[in-house]
């Protein structure tokens, strides 16, 4: 396949947003991207901005003939713990038909999907990319790159690879995915580490004070989120919709996870608890000895980062807002608690049925010999409900990866079958979109 080699060289690129260390990195993938998008006649943008650049391409044949806005993102997280990789996470590998490198999934493999599918391309279609270094950060210089500059990314429809199919060999269309808030949160005890002997009975514990808040976050029992007001705007799910949905496999899930239950909010479907229910997860704890042997000390702070993940309607504003003022309430007296807000991105919803989503369907089906199954996903992507909303342009998610990819773990790899096919879809669709454009059919 001739589109292997050139993502073999992007993936090689360690585009490490999070790590300073990494920034000119992360600008020789954009530039690397800008180049390929030249060669196949796209006029490129640079967009500075305070950390990552932003790449801008556009190639426009006919402004009668209906416009197309690509969204990718050229960043990839931190490939830790190096040593659970079979092979480098930069020496891109190839091994049974899979890609094996930190981005082959997410996000470069599914990106370049989009830009392979253009060589050689007849279709009478404009074009436009968009493609961030800065999404595995949260996307803080695109969210206003995209309300500032609703002229020039007008499209007819966005299209997007940044997800995963429901199941292999089961091609996907996905219409919605949550969103995020995400926090740290700080508990401060005394002035200084303390002797535990010659101050335990009078000293504070941050650990300890940090375990009664934790305990009061989300209801054993029911696994519900127990910050007031927390569900007040999640939207319920239609028995429209739930009959749209696929049946998920239990038991091949408990078996991927090496589990025996999935835990999680009562009352609701593994299926809604992962697309349609709001999470609350802590993704971190520190506080004291954490070094070998023991060593007697209490602790003069604590802390850990809590993220939840957000569905239609919630707000991340909101919802931090809340959560702050609830953990300040339940904050023990004798401590200090503090609250620093990371990221955060909004939920997204789209018509499974808009007119490219339905003629993506059609290039689905005819690529993989079966139509689409119709899915949300529980992932986030920033950017995406910004450009629903300053375009006011239908959105087609079209996951290429699979559940198993190992998104931000070791050994990240994408299947080349989803690559090839993915590139023949993307090519169809463009085929289609040019002869017929988007009219309702
Ligand atoms: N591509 C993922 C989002 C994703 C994951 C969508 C799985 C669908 C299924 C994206 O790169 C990502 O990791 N997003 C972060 C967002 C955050 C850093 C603001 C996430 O979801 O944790
Ligand atoms: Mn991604
Ligand atoms: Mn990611």
């Amino acid at each position: 396949m001739n589109a292997l080699a050139p993502l073999l060289e992007f993936l090689a690129i360690p585009s490490v947003s999070t790590d300073p260390a990494h920034k000119e990195d992360v600008r020789r993938a954009a530039l690397w991207l800008s180049e390929r998008l030249r060669a196949l006649g796209f006029t490129t943008e640079l967009h500075e901005t305070p950390l990552h650049p932003i790449l801008y391409a556009e190639r426009l044949v006919d402004p009668k003939a209906p416009t197309v806005l690509v969204y990718g993102h050229y960043d990839v997280q931190p490939p830790d713990p190096l040593g659970l990789w079979t092979t480098p996470p930069f020496e891109p590998t190839v091994r049974e038909g899979k890609v094996f490198a930190r981005g082959a999934s997410d996000d470069k493999g599914q990106l370049w999907a989009h830009v392979a599918a253009l060589e050689g391309l007849e279709a009478r279609v404009n074009l436009k990319f968009l493609v961030e270094g800065e999404e595995e950060i949260g996307s803080p210089h695109l969210l206003p790159f995209v309300r500032a500059h609703r002229e020039k990314l007008r499209a007819d429809v966005v299209l997007i690879s940044d997800g995963a199919m429901f199941a292999p060999e089961t091609p996907t269309l996905t219409y919605g995915l949550r969103g995020l808030t995400y926090l740290e949160v700080r508990l401060k005890g005394a002035r200084r580490d303390l002797h535990s002997g010659a101050f335990g009975g009078v000293a504070p514990n941050p650990i300890q004070a940090l375990g009664w808040i934790l305990a009061r976050l989300k209801e054993e029992g029911t696994g519900q989120v127990l910050i007031p007001g927390f569900y007040d705007r999640v939207r319920p799910v239609s028995e429209e919709e739930r009959r749209l949905w696929p049946a998920l496999d239990e038991e091949a899930l408990r078996r991927e996870l090496g589990v025996e239950v999935l835990p999680g909010e009562a009352g609701y479907t593994p299926l809604e608890r992962l697309w349609a229910r709001p999470t609350l997860d802590p993704n971190g704890v520190w506080g004291g000895y954490q070094g070998e042997g023991s060593k007697t000390v209490i602790p003069a702070e604590a802390g850990m980062k809590l993220s939840m993940r957000l569905v239609p309607d919630q707000d991340p504003e909101e919802v931090a807002e809340l959560a702050e003022r609830y953990l300040q309430e339940i904050c023990p007296p004798g401590y200090r608690l503090e609250v620093v807000r990371l990221h955060g991105g909004r939920p997204v919803l789209t018509d499974p049925f808009s007119p490219p989503m339905r003629l993506m369907a059609r290039a689905l089906e005819e690529v993989w010999g079966r139509p689409p199954v119709y899915a949300r996903e529980g992932g986030t992507i920033p950017v995406v409900a910004e450009l629903q909303e300053a375009l006011s342009a239908p959105v087609v998610l079209l996951g290429l990866g699979l559940n198993d990819d190992n998104l931000h773990a070791p050994n990240e790899k994408f299947d080349l079958v989803n690559l090839e096919k993915g590139i023949a879809t993307l090519r169809r669709f463009h085929q289609l979109l040019a002869a017929q454009g988007l009219g309702h059919s």
